[in-house]
């Protein structure tokens, strides 16, 4: 069979196409690409069925897995894919580590190193209580999250754009800085102690709860991260759909009510409102998934992301 790549374009990206056997898969044909233009890696690649010009639909993006004959629609001679490049990849857990390692690390420099001296504060530094229990529940809280990146989830997608890495690392080092600064501040005022109790120990609760979480998502899919996507079932699950975004979302209100400080209420409100979009998108698929027609099972009903108002 005779692939001719084209880019967007239209232009030939590998000049007179590749030649390759009858049963090769779109995974051979994308190590024949990487093959012939070296820079062009695998998951670098996204290989989509040409449309016609000035269509609106959405092209079919094929699947590593898949045959290319199943692509080819019963001409076994020749296919034409549309090449796009995605850019540099990096695997999922590199990512999800490096925005993880920023606020493990950052926030601890806050708690034990004399860095108010560079804004101005030479004094002794009293720590409170909360001060301490707050800077080990945030480095629990980093590393359960890189702990659960390597061991705990199962991935759809194998890489991420490079350009995410600066991205979320700039969004979670930032915050982190930000919050650790308020909360270890020399001027800074302690809630009473009852209120740092209820706090954090309702926000372990939710930590712990975010984990179980996890695990049962993990669950739905086979070792190889097979299976797609699942009807999450099982503790908060029964009732809603991102219960893992729920848990994460009270563990740190559990924080802020302990801390008590605007940077944390801040970076609770924004964290908030990106897992609400990203819930109200995991609901609409999973009942698109399972509509009930034609032996599918229909998505019960449930909250999105925060019973009793979404
Ligand atoms: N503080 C913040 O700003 C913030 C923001 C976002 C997330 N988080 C935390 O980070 C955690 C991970 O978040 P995430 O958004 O990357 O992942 P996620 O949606 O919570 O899912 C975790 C893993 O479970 C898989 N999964 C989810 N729903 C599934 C289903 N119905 N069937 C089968 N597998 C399913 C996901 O697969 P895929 O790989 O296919 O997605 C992913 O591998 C969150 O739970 C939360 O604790 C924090």
């Amino acid at each position: 069979m005779i692939v001719t790549v084209t880019t967007r374009s239209g232009r030939e990206l590998i000049k007179g196409g590749l030649e390759l056997n009858d049963s090769a898969t779109v995974a051979d044909l994308q190590e024949a690409i990487h093959k012939r233009t070296k820079k062009y890696y695998p998951s670098r690649q996204r290989l989509t069925l040409p449309i016609p010009s000035g269509s609106k639909e959405k092209p079919t993006v094929l699947n590593y897995k898949k045959s290319l004959k199943e692509y080819a629609d019963g001409n076994t001679n020749n296919l034409t894919v549309v090449f796009k490049d995605l850019g540099p990849q990096v695997k999922y857990s590199t990512l999800f580590f490096f925005e993880y390692l920023g606020p493990l690390i950052l926030y601890p420099i806050f708690y034990y190193y004399p860095v108010y001296q560079f804004f101005g504060y030479k004094g002794e530094r009293v720590m409170y209580p909360v001060q301490t229990y707050a800077m080990y529940y945030w480095c629990f809280h980093y590393f359960k999250r890189i702990m659960e990146t390597f061991f705990v989830h199962r991935f759809s997608h194998a890489t991420s754009p490079l350009s995410n890495v600066f991205r979320n690392c700039l969004y979670y080092w930032s915050f982190g800085a930000w919050i650790a600064y308020y909360v270890n501040h020399p001027l800074y005022t302690p809630v009473n102690d009852l209120q740092m109790k209820i706090g954090l120990g309702f926000g372990v609760v939710c930590q712990i709860s975010n984990l179980y979480c996890h695990i049962l998502l993990r669950n739905l899919r086979g070792s190889d991260a097979s299976g797609g996507y699942q009807i999450p079932r099982g503790f908060l699950f029964n009732i809603v759909t991102c219960a893992n975004y729920t848990t994460e979302i009270y563990q740190w209100l559990g924080f802020n009510v302990a801390t008590q400080t605007v940077a944390g209420y801040i970076f609770m409100v924004v964290a908030a409102s990106i897992m609400t979009n990203w819930a109200l998108a995991k609901h609409r698929r999973l009942k698109k998934l399972f509509d009930g027609k034609e032996g599918r099972p229909k998505y019960p009903r449930r909250w999105v992301i925060l019973p009793p108002f979404l």
